[in-house]
């Protein structure tokens, strides 16, 4: 059997975060008397967190010092883990259990590839820390994506040259960078987004057993 490297990003891939992001960015925004919609939550994907305030602060047309950007990124984050913290199994999305286990079961290597700070806190609160062989997230990068940094260590790691790996993203700026690593991008969510992925699916539920063992023999 083939041995290939599967690598997943975590908010919305494995969990929907998004929402909890967005809600603790929207109260952030609203105390700054920033209008923050839905549609720009949606350009935050995949961004971290720091490029994320900076880019709500040039929305809204606001400087402000460097210790209160600290502060409102501290803020931030203690909000998103008071939401973090009510999570459960129950929020895995539909099927990557099924591709974690057909995955196991074939012996192959699975890291996480995310941007989150939170990536280690959130998949024990959903029960999947054992389902890694390893772990790279925001706390082990310099450069963000859609730098190939996060998805290049998390390859490494688990000793799979880039062109073996296959990468699941959700983000515009992941899939550039799953694209620019040399991997194997299969995007998850609409085709009107992630377009430059090698393969799209709306979700796991469209991700058949064969598909995954065919990427695994070819
Ligand atoms: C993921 C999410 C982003 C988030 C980033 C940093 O990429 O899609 O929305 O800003 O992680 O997350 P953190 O948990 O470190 O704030
Ligand atoms: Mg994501």
């Amino acid at each position: 059997m083939k041995k290939k490297g599967f690598i997943f990003d975590l908010d919305g891939v494995i969990v929907d975060t998004a929402k909890y992001h967005f809600l603790a960015w929207q109260r952030l925004a609203k105390g700054l008397d920033i209008d923050f919609t839905e549609e720009e939550n949606e350009q935050l994907k995949g961004v971290s967190r720091v490029r994320s305030l900076e880019k709500i602060l040039a929305w809204g047309n606001k400087t402000i010092s460097q210790d209160l950007f600290n502060e409102l990124m501290g803020k931030k984050n203690e909000e998103y883990l008071s939401f973090i913290a009510e999570m459960d199994t129950n929020e895995i999305l539909p099927d990557v259990p099924r591709v974690l286990n057909i995955l196991k079961e074939n012996n192959q290597p699975i890291s996480l590839g995310s941007a989150s700070k939170n990536a280690r806190t959130i998949l024990e609160r959903v029960n999947l820390i054992s389902s890694f062989d390893a772990i790279v997230d925001g706390n082990d990068v310099s450069k963000a994506k859609p730098d190939p940094e996060v998805f290049l260590i998390a390859a490494k790691e688990i000793n799979i040259k880039p062109e073996d790996c296959i990468v699941f993203e959700d983000s515009v700026a992941g899939v550039t960078a799953a694209n620019t690593a040399n991997m194997i991008s299969i995007g998850i969510g609409s085709k009107d987004v992630l377009g430059h992925a090698n393969y799209v699916f709306n979700d796991f539920t469209e991700i058949s057993d064969d598909f995954i063992k065919s990427l695994i023999e070819n």
